[in-house]
């Protein structure tokens, strides 16, 4: 295999919600590897700033404000991505996110915004990006950012991790319909990342050893936005040209460690 598989040279990105945490990461990186990157954000301060970071990078960067709940917003972005940048290569349906809430609280209001957001959010970018790719001729790659509450049960996260599981399942359904026509889709299932969204609700992380053993993470430290970012340019790339339809667990090992963790006297025990 060439080395240089793992470039995303002078391919074309589109990343929702790329204007701060996970997305930036995304962006920057894809930049870093070559990539020309969209910046589909909801606010067009953040989505400017992060488009300037990728052209000092030496990259096409465009700010696209969207909100990806629009779909006339939708097709304006990947309308504008085939006239600017001649086409869409890759698409991370990264924009979403959560706030605590046990399912009494959520209410109908707090129950659809997350169903709109989490979920119904992928419909738009997906088909659009979709076609796109199809009408170009071009090979295509989609990552959809889901969480490792797409597979475990996730108490004050209810709405969210179903729509998180759901997105896994569809990433699935999708490869299946979309393999044979020169389309992958797959997914990341990060853990706790290290963003200005975490810092702001759960106080300012450490990413130290002690927080990570709180947490029962057992690379012993908390994920950071590249963690993620190397993961998407993995599935992006041609390296990934054989993978299709899987959610990667970007998590430390915390998935597969089921709550078993070591305790400060070095003992193993069931986290809790
Ligand atoms: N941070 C974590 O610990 C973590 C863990 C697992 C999964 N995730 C997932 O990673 C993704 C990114 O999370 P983050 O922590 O970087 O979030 P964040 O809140 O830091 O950033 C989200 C970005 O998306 C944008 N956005 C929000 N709604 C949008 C909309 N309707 N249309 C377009 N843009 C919109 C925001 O403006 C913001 O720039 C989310 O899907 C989240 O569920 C995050």
């Amino acid at each position: 295999m060439d080395p240089s598989s793992i470039l995303l040279t002078d391919k074309v990105a589109i990343v929702t919600g790329g204007g701060q945490g996970i997305g930036q990461g995304i962006a920057q990186t894809f930049a870093r590897f070559g990539a020309h990157v969209v910046i589909a954000d909801k606010v067009a301060e953040s989505g400017e700033k992060v488009a300037a970071e990728v052209r000092e990078l030496g990259r096409e960067g465009l700010a696209i404000t969207t909100d990806i709940r629009d779909f006339e917003q939708v097709n304006t972005l990947v309308e504008r991505t085939v006239a600017e940048l001649g086409g869409v290569d890759i698409l991370v349906n990264n924009a979403g996110g959560t706030r605590y809430a046990e399912f009494l609280d959520l209410g109908e209001r707090g129950w659809n915004r997350h169903i709109e957001l989490n979920f119904n959010g992928l419909f738009g970018p997906t088909d659009a990006a979709v076609r796109a790719m199809l009408d170009g001729g071009r090979k295509g790659s989609i990552i959809n950012v889901a969480s490792i509450e797409a597979l475990r049960a996730a108490p004050m996260f209810s709405v969210y991790a179903a729509c998180k599981a759901g997105m896994v399942n569809f990433t699935r359904s999708l490869a299946l319909e979309l393999g044979d026509r020169g389309i992958r889709v797959n997914g990341v299932a990060p853990d706790v990342v290290e963003t200005p969204h975490l810092v702001e609700y759960e106080g300012s992380t450490t990413g130290g050893t002690a927080e990570a053993r709180d947490r029962g993470i057992p690379l012993g430290r908390v994920g950071q936005v590249e963690d993620v970012a190397g993961a998407c340019v993995y599935l992006a790339s041609d390296m990934a040209s054989y993978v299709t339809g899987i959610t990667l667990s970007v998590d430390g090992g915390t998935f597969a460690s089921s709550g078993w963790t070591r305790n400060s006297d070095g003992r193993w025990a069931l986290f809790h």
